[in-house]
């Protein structure tokens, strides 16, 4: 590293805070953006308007164009203060009953940014074919649905949009007058604010003839405010933003009548239920900003943006859930408040871009999420080894430091499947370019941790090193394929390696050359990756993208991107297109494309397609801990399944019980990794001291026991759309009691309960049982019996117990044999658990195909279902049968691919032939067995404990019958009658 590059890094370090508190005022409050503010004074004059206000928009109904699908219309729109300037309004009814509502200024002096949907859509949404509009005097509108329950009314004048189910208003769009387009215009000669007259002493100035006088005299300033508040040029710290195009934000109000709560928005550190921002007394005084960034010491309740954004809602009560999506790229505030305990207001403020929203109509959550991920697609099935656990720090140091690790994982028999390099493996931070001094050896390195069956996940970040002895920067330049600044030329900022470029990812002709550096043989046409492997995947950071000396630690807003869209337009979007370009350079870098890992810290909506998120740079806090849980649950609500945060807390040194509970949380994430900061003190789990250890030990054995049903949830997630993480109100959207739930949690379709212990010194734990069902302890069994209307218990929680339940109805499959990683499980039998409903009864589901190439797209899978039903008139007998399912549900196999038939004697089923089940556990059976066979077969090997109720009988200890080595085998057909 040059010394000036040292200089420049010592010097931005020094800026960093030595004190453990966030830098707020590095980031914006809603006061301190111009738009922002613009927004909120507009909401702050309609309310003191009160019923006098009225949008200014309007419909011209002799606009209206229907196209010849009937599914869409177009109009135009007017505002009464600019009638010179045109809006189009466009609605589009899709076949799934999705309204999508876009509205763009038309022939105005520049052109919105309009492709924001167009990166998080999977394909153009095809329309409905049973729509019809009436246009009347007032209004347009539209009957249509299954039931024709749904109901669409555009209202002329003002503009308003109201989805209606049965009758009842579900969405309403700019009921409260809060749409407001910006309009391009030229910069005049600075307006000077008009005063109102100073009433005449003596004299009452009534409040609302004070506002029809402001009306009638200057409904503009009435409307929008008597100044341009930041119109051209917005300052914040040192820095200024030229604002070359003026002002051109949007605002709209967005309300969800009957609907009491609101879910989603991700990513902020705050309840999964989103508290308000406005009203008599909101939770935060600043709207929910989604605007990427790097926050230093984020914390643990706040409104403010970290670094990713999805613009997607749920609203919720216990008769229906209603969605929205905004594709918006630029940064955006939204308000939520509560007109009443029944009503959601919401109020969105963006800088740029086009109004382009889309209405998913439920009514449930389940079908909020397939209605969504029908726009913006589903998170894969990853990796299977991505679902092990993964260990990481800033910095494994050395090449022999990874091969130590790994042995001591080993010499512990604590399993692990990923070994991590953060910056340092890289020469002056020149990410691909290995820092030869430490790691002289990197292929042999990588090559030693895959003989052991493992990966390595390797950082490359998106700022490059500008410097002439760094070829990917090189060719970069020299291709033109930098961001600019606004002068057009070459932008340059600070990060980890000093001097620094960004690639541009919105130009297509940086797709291909991307791809090209990763592959990890020598091309002829430039340089690639060739000290590296097969073995080693991406983790993708910084990717807000961070800039440290940039103004709110990101790039300027008025730089340039392809097409010549300013960096305010695509900001949100900007550090997908790097992880997405990523993930598919990895997918394709071998001849026999693999499944790539790539983990991420910027997202938006449509990431879920291509890897994984964390919460970045969490702090080793119980507080940190417990909101990590929520926001890990919040992304899985806007899509993102594949979701967890650093074990261990980034920034600190966690005591041994937090660093345990850290782990408990870990493991009952989707993706599993420790990590920590630079200046953490090591702390592997195999350094810490009996009894952690060993808890730990257990912990992340336990994982790995369950891949199957972490893998059979992801299966599940690919084709539905439904998260991995389920909160109650998802699997109980009729459960008032469990609306504001957020620290409990189901596994996919699983029945797995889980409550992870987050305080400090807890010995027990409060768990809500939604249903009146029986959930088992998951550890020994006791069986608990939750009420119709909901119940908490009081479950022991002491340091190495994790409340975790399985649903009675449910059946689990694990594999129980400790194996140093996932690859070694490959071959390794099953258990299947039972757990017994009230009635008897239980079903479950496993999905497996080879867990890393595509092959599973074309049929190569196994995927069942086991049932345990009583035979008809047979009271006293259980059957517990397997079956297969890929066949009798082809096209709802997996990962959306379309599936016509499938050969459950396929390839990979044939490669597991001989897998077998080798024990069955059976909790809550109400006798003791007579007999256990094979349907067809001889007397089994069979263990039965009989239950200890309690004096309500209702609960207690479930009685278990094990039965072992049944002699049936994972893929096939078959039959276990237990009799008593
Ligand atoms: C910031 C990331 O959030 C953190 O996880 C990483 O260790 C550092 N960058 C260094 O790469």
């Amino acid at each position: 590293m040059r010394a000036l590059d040292y200089l420049g890094i010592l010097s931005l370090l020094l800026a960093l805070p030595t004190t453990h508190s966030l830098k707020a005022h590095d980031f914006k409050t809603c006061s301190q953006s111009g738009f922002c503010r613009r927004g909120r004074a507009l909401s702050a004059r309609a309310k003191e308007a009160g019923a006098a206000w009225k949008s200014p928009y309007s419909v011209d109904p002799s606009s209206i164009a229907i196209a010849s699908d009937q599914a869409t219309f177009t109009a135009s729109v007017k505002s009464s203060l600019y009638p010179e300037i045109n809006f189009g309004l466009e609605l589009r009814v899709h076949d799934d009953g999705v309204v999508r509502v876009r509205m763009d200024e038309v022939a105005g002096l520049r052109k919105r940014y309009d492709e924001a949907a167009s990166w998080a859509l999977i394909a153009e949404p095809t329309v409905s074919k049973d729509i019809k509009w009436t246009a009347g005097k007032k209004d347009i509108r539209a009957v249509y649905g299954k039931k024709k329950e749904l109901e669409l009314v555009v209202t002329y004048e003002p503009l308003r949009v109201a989805l209606l189910r049965n009758g009842k208003e579900q969405v309403v769009l700019n009921g409260q007058g809060l749409l407001h387009m910006e309009h391009f215009r030229t910069k005049t000669p600075a307006v000077t604010q008009t005063e109102e007259p100073a009433p005449k002493e003596g004299e009452e100035v009534v409040a609302d003839e004070a506002q029809a006088v402001m009306k009638a005299e200057n409904p503009r300033a009435w409307f929008e405010g008597d100044k341009e508040d930041d119109y051209w040029e917005e300052t914040f710290g040192s820095w200024t933003d030229s604002k070359p195009k003026g002002p051109e934000s949007l605002s709209i109000d967005i309300n969800f009548p009957n609907h009491g709560t609101v879910y989603g928005i991700p990513q902020h550190a705050t309840r999964l239920a989103l508290p308000t921002t406005t009203g008599e007394s909101p939770f935060f005084s600043d709207p929910y900003r989604l605007y990427n960034a790097d926050v230093f010491e984020y914390l643990a309740s706040s409104p403010m943006s970290i670094y990713g954004s999805i613009p997607v809602l749920h609203a919720h009560s216990a008769d229906s859930t209603v969605g929205m999506f905004h594709a918006v790229g630029s940064e955006t505030w939204i308000d939520v408040g509560h007109a009443s305990d029944k009503s959601t207001e919401t109020h969105w403020i963006s800088e740029s871009g086009i109004l382009d929203l889309f209405l998913m109509p439920g009514p449930t959550p389940e079908d909020i999420f397939r209605q969504y991920s029908r726009l913006t697609g589903t998170t894969v099935i990853p990796a299977h080894w991505s679902l092990g656990y993964h260990q990481c720090r800033w910095n494994y140091v050395s090449s022999d430091d990874v091969r130590t690790v790994q042995k001591r994982f080993d010499e512990e028999d604590m399993p692990v499947d990923v070994f991590w390099l953060d910056i340092e493996y890289a020469e002056e931070h020149k990410y691909f370019i290995w820092d030869k001094k430490n790691f002289p050896d990197p292929v042999d390195m990588i090559n030693d941790v895959a003989a052991l069956g493992r990966k390595m996940v390797v950082i490359i970040d998106p700022h490059l090193k500008r410097t002439s002895d760094y070829p990917v920067y090189q060719k970069a330049s020299e291709l033109g394929l930098l961001v600019k600044t606004k002068s057009e030329s070459e932008y340059e900022g600070w990060c980890w390696s000093g001097s620094s470029a960004w690639i541009d990812f919105f130009n297509p002709s940086v797709w291909d050359w991307w791809k090209t550096l990763f592959k990890p043989r020598q091309l002829a046409s430039g340089w690639s990756w060739t000290e590296s492997t097969e073995d080693v995947h991406i983790w993708n950071d910084m990717n807000e993208p961070s800039v440290f000396n940039g103004p709110e630690i990101t790039m300027p807003k008025d730089n340039i991107h392809y097409g010549g869209w300013e960096h305010r337009d695509v900001h949100n979007i900007n550090g997908m297109l790097f992880s997405n370009l990523t993930s598919q350079a990895v997918a394709e870098r071998s001849d026999t494309p693999k499944r790539p890992f790539v983990l991420t810290r910027a997202f938006y909506a449509g990431s879920q397609r291509f890897g994984a998120m964390w919460t970045g740079d969490n702090m080793g806090t119980w507080e940190h801990m417990a909101v990590g849980v929520k926001i890990v649950l919040s992304v899985n609500i806007g899509g993102m399944s594949f979701a967890g945060s650093d074990v261990g807390g980034f920034f600190g040194n966690p005591e041994p019980e937090m660093l345990v509970r850290w782990y408990q949380v870990g493991a009952f994430a989707p993706f599993f990794r420790a990590h920590a900061h630079i200046d953490t003190k090591r702390r592997e789990p195999f350094l810490l001291d009996q009894p952690y250890k060993g808890i730990i030990r257990d912990v992340l054995r336990l994982r790995y026991t369950m891949l199957p049903i972490w893998y059979t949830a992801f299966r599940e997630t690919s084709v539905t759309g439904l998260p991995v993480l389920r909160p109650h109100y998802v699997m109980f959207p009729k459960d008032q009691g469990g609306f504001n739930i957020d620290d409990q949690y189901f596994i996919g379709s699983s029945g797995l309960l889980v409550k992870p212990v987050t305080e400090k010194g807890a010995t027990q734990a409060t768990v809500y049982l939604p249903e009146d069902q029986v959930y088992y302890d998951y550890f020994n069994h006791f069986a608990y019996r939750g009420a119709a209307k909901g119940k908490e218990i009081t479950v022991p929680a002491v340091l190495h117990q994790i409340p975790l339940f399985v649903r009675g109805g449910s059946i689990v499959p694990t594999r129980e044999r400790p194996r140093r990683s996932s690859k070694a499980m490959k071959r390794d039998p099953f258990t299947l658990r039972v757990a017994l409903s009230k009635a008897g009864t239980a079903r479950g589901e496993l999905y497996l195909d080879d867990g890393e190439t595509y092959a599973h797209r074309q049929g190569q899978f196994v995927w069942r279902e086991i049932v345990a039903e009583k035979p008809a008139k047979k009271a006293r007998t259980l059957k517990i049968e397997s079956r297969d399912l890929g066949a009798a549900r082809p096209a709802e196999a997996v990962d959306g691919a379309v599936l016509k038939t499938f050969d459950p004697e396929n390839e990979y089923a044939k490669s597991i032939a001989d897998v077998r089940v080798e024990k069955v556990v059976v909790a809550g059976l109400s006798g003791k067995p007579t007999s256990v066979k094979v349907e067809g077969g001889d007397e089994l090997v069979w263990d039965f404990t009989p239950g200890v109720a309690a004096a309500d009988k209702k609960e207690g200890i479930a009685s278990v019958l094990a039965v072992k080595d049944p002699k049936v085998l994972i893929a096939k057909d078959w039959a276990i009658i237990i009799e008593w």
